[in-house]
C-alpha cells in the first residue's frame, strides 16, 4: 500500500516502536493518529500537524473516542497500527491470575476491539490494511515471557484469520515480530525482571527507528508477516524443525534470572 496521503491510527505511540513509527510513517506523508496514555509522549511524536488522544486502550470507552476523532478529522482511516503492549517476567505457573488477565486485556482483547472498531469502516470503503505488532516470541515462546508470548501467538492467530475472513473486502492484514528491540519495554513490565542472558543479548537489539523503518516497508509491499531483524527467521526455522533442542536451549537461558 502507498502511504503519501494515508490515514494511520497508531497505537502505544508515545514512545518505543510505536513512536518511530509516527516518524517513519510521517516522513513517507501520512496523517497521523496516535493514542497511548501520555499525553504529553504523543504530542511529541505527532508533531505539529498528528491528532493526539491520550487514554488507556485497555478501556472501550478510549477505544471509540480515539477512531470517532480520527474520523472526525480526516474522514477515513487506512492503516491501523495495534502495537501497545506490554510483558512481564513471572513463570505462568505462579503469575498472579489479574496480572495475567491484564497483558491479555492490552495485548490481545484491547487490539481485537480497536480492530472491530476499524474494520467495518474499512470494509465499506474496501480498502485498508490492521497491522498487529507480535513478537518473535509469538513464533517460538519465550520461557522467561511465558503468558506474554501466548498473547502474541492469539495475535498471531488473529492476524491470520482475519486475512481470510476479510480477503474479499481488500483488507489487508500484517503481523510484525520483532526480535529484541532497544525501547522501555524492559523497564515497563509489570513484574519481574529479565533472565542474565537476555539481557547481555542486548547488544544484538536493533532500534526502534529500524524497527519502524522494517514496518513501513512491510506495509508497502503488502507482506503478511515481517520479522525484524531478519535473522530471527533462522530461528524462528530453528524452533520449528528442532524443538526439543531449541527448548532445552531456551530453557537453559531462563534457568540464568
Ligand atoms: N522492545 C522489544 O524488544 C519488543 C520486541 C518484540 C515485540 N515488541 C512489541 O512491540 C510493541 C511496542 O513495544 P515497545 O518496545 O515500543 O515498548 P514501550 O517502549 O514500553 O512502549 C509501549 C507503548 O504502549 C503504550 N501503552 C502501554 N500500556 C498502555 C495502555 N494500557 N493503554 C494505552 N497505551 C499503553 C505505552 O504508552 P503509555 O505508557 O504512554 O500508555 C507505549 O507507548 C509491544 O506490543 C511489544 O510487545 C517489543
Amino acid at each position: 500500500m502507498r502511504i503519501d496521503g494515508k490515514v494511520v491510527v497508531i497505537t502505544g505511540a508515545s514512545e518505543g516502536i510505536g513512536a518511530a513509527c509516527a516518524a517513519e510513517f510521517a516522513r513517507s506523508g501520512a496523517r497521523l493518529s496516535l493514542t497511548a496514555r501520555s499525553e504529553e509522549g504523543l504530542k511529541r511524536a505527532a508533531g505539529s500537524t498528528g491528532l493526539v488522544t491520550a487514554g488507556d486502550l485497555t478501556s472501550e470507552e478510549t477505544r471509540r473516542l480515539v477512531v470517532e476523532r480520527t474520523l472526525d478529522r480526516f474522514g477515513a482511516i487506512d492503516i491501523l497500527i495495534n502495537n501497545a503492549g506490554v510483558g512481564f517476567y513471572l513463570p505462568s505457573w505462579s503469575a498472579p491470575m489479574e496480572q495475567a488477565r491484564g497483558l491479555m486485556e492490552l495485548n490481545f482483547f484491547a487490539l481485537l476491539g480497536m480492530t472491530q472498531l476499524v474494520v467495518p469502516h474499512m470494509r465499506a470503503r474496501g480498502q485498508g490494511m490492521i497491522v498487529n505488532v507480535s513478537s518473535i516470541g509469538g513464533k517460538m515462546t519465550l520461557p522467561w515471557l511465558t503468558i506474554y508470548s501466548a498473547s502474541k501467538y492469539a495475535v498471531g492467530s488473529l492476524t491470520e484469520g482475519l486475512r481470510m475472513e476479510l480477503r474479499r473486502d481488500n483488507v489487508k492484514t500484517m503481523l510484525v515480530c520483532p526480535g529484541y528491540v532497544k525501547t522501555g519495554f524492559q523497564q515497563h513490565v509489570t513484574a519481574g525482571q529479565a533472565p542474565e542472558s537476555l539481557v547481555r543479548s542486548r547488544r544484538m537489539a536493533i532500534t526502534a527507528a529500524e524497527c519502524a523503518l522494517a514496518i513501513r516497508r512491510g506495509v508497502e509491499r503488502d507482506a503478511r508477516t515481517i520479522v525484524t531483524p531478519k535473522s530471527g527467521w533462522i530461528l524462528v526455522a530453528l524452533a520449528r524443525l528442532f524443538p526439543a533442542l531449541m527448548e532445552a536451549r531456551m530453557a537453559a537461558m531462563n534457568e540464568t534470572a
